[in-house]
């Protein structure tokens, strides 16, 4: 593999500003979800200030797992999107996770950025942890708050300079890859399965079931597999008990030891999703952006995909984890060290739902 990636210890408000106008291929990132006091980033400067205790934004106040990074100033604001929409080609596409409380105010400031969103995929997964906590007395089982079982990504794309044709021709960018990430049908597909396949095939169906016409009579060929949805799930029990036909889907396992490098981070993403998001929206050889880096996920995807990152990040502990995770994998070690962390953790359980106060 000879894919680059490069590191960026700052500010991307900062750092966006070095990189040239409309070179970066895609945007791949995972922002803070910034559960932070509504009052905090709304109140004006003249309001009363924001009381420690008994206050109802109290505990989000503290942001994820009380990090100081998890807040809202970079993701929530207009101007930060346009930074990233100058750096990008016409018809790129942006990947945004997010979390379910506050999608809307990041979705908002990258349309009014000038980007067009253009779905919005649900990341579904069965390891979140309700964090309510029943009532007492005459209000026993009452809370406050659902279990997490999915985070939205927005799907963005900036403008094109005519048809989707045009863009491609033009800058490689503009449409999304469909065929590299379709998702495989079962081996053991039962023949109703496979009928549904045909059916579905026949009446102009979207490849969700795939079968072909093979001299002049239909006949159920190898299926590639299946048009990639906007729903990716983790595999989990609960998930498939949940949706019967969540083979549907694309699936990836939860971040394991692996995908965390052992490191502090508490939200880190695993790399066979960042693997799919980053094949799914960037070409062949192209370059992708992270400017929310973390330990640097993005960028392991990006390179075991044959693409270059440009990774920024805006606190040195977790730079030291992404040029742990860049010494790893271009060292080689990574390889051998995945596969035996992904049996070791297969069973683990994960917290990667946001977390939310106890009594909120
Ligand atoms: C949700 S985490 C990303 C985790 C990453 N997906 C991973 O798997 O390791 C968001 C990251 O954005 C960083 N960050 C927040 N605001 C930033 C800014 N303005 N510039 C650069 N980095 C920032 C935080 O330090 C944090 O590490």
């Amino acid at each position: 593999v000879t894919a680059d990636i490069k590191v960026i210890h700052a500010d991307s408000r900062d750092a966006l500003k070095t990189i040239a106008e409309n070179s970066l291929d895609s945007c791949v990132t995972d922002p803070p979800y910034a559960l932070v006091s509504t009052l905090k980033r709304f109140g004006n400067t003249d309001a009363a200030k924001e009381k420690p205790k008994n206050h109802q934004y109290s505990r989000l106040s503290r942001g994820f797992m009380g990090e100081k990074w998890d807040n809202g100033d970079t993701a929530f604001d207009p101007l930060f999107w346009v930074q990233v929409y100058r750096v990008l080609k016409p018809g790129a596409f942006l990947l945004a996770f997010s979390g379910t409380r506050t999608y809307h105010r990041m979705a908002i400031a990258i349309d009014d950025a000038g980007f067009e969103i253009r779905d919005q995929i649900g990341w579904a997964f069965g390891s979140g942890f309700p964090k309510s906590h029943n009532q007492k007395g005459d209000w026993k089982g009452w809370g406050t708050a659902l279990k997490p079982a999915w985070e939205p990504i927005c799907m963005a794309r900036k403008p094109l300079i005519g048809t989707v044709a045009e863009n491609l021709a033009e800058h490689g960018t503009g449409a999304i890859n469909i065929e590299g990430c379709r998702v495989p049908i079962d081996e053991s597909a039962d023949a109703s399965q496979v009928r549904t396949m045909q059916r579905s095939r026949r009446e102009g169906g979207d490849g969700w079931g795939m079968s072909t016409v093979v001299g002049g009579a239909q006949q159920v060929v190898r299926p590639e597999g299946r048009w990639p949805a906007d729903i990716i799930h983790d595999g989990s029990e609960e998930v498939q008990a949940a949706f019967p036909d969540a083979a549907r889907f694309f699936y990836t396992a939860k971040a394991d030891a692996d995908d965390r490098l052992g490191s502090g981070h508490p939200t880190v993403k695993p790399v066979d999703l960042m693997q799919y998001l980053v094949r799914l929206v960037t070409p062949p050889g192209g370059t992708t952006l992270d400017p929310f880096a973390g330990t640097g996920t993005t960028g392991e995807a990006a390179w075991r995909e044959g693409v270059n990152s440009v990774l920024i990040e805006r606190e040195a502990k977790f730079i030291k984890d992404i040029d742990r995770r860049v010494r790893l994998l271009t060292s080689g070690a990574g390889e051998r060290k995945r596969e035996s962390a992904k049996a070791k953790n297969a069973d683990k359980p994960e917290d990667h739902g946001p977390l939310f106060g106890k009594d909120e």
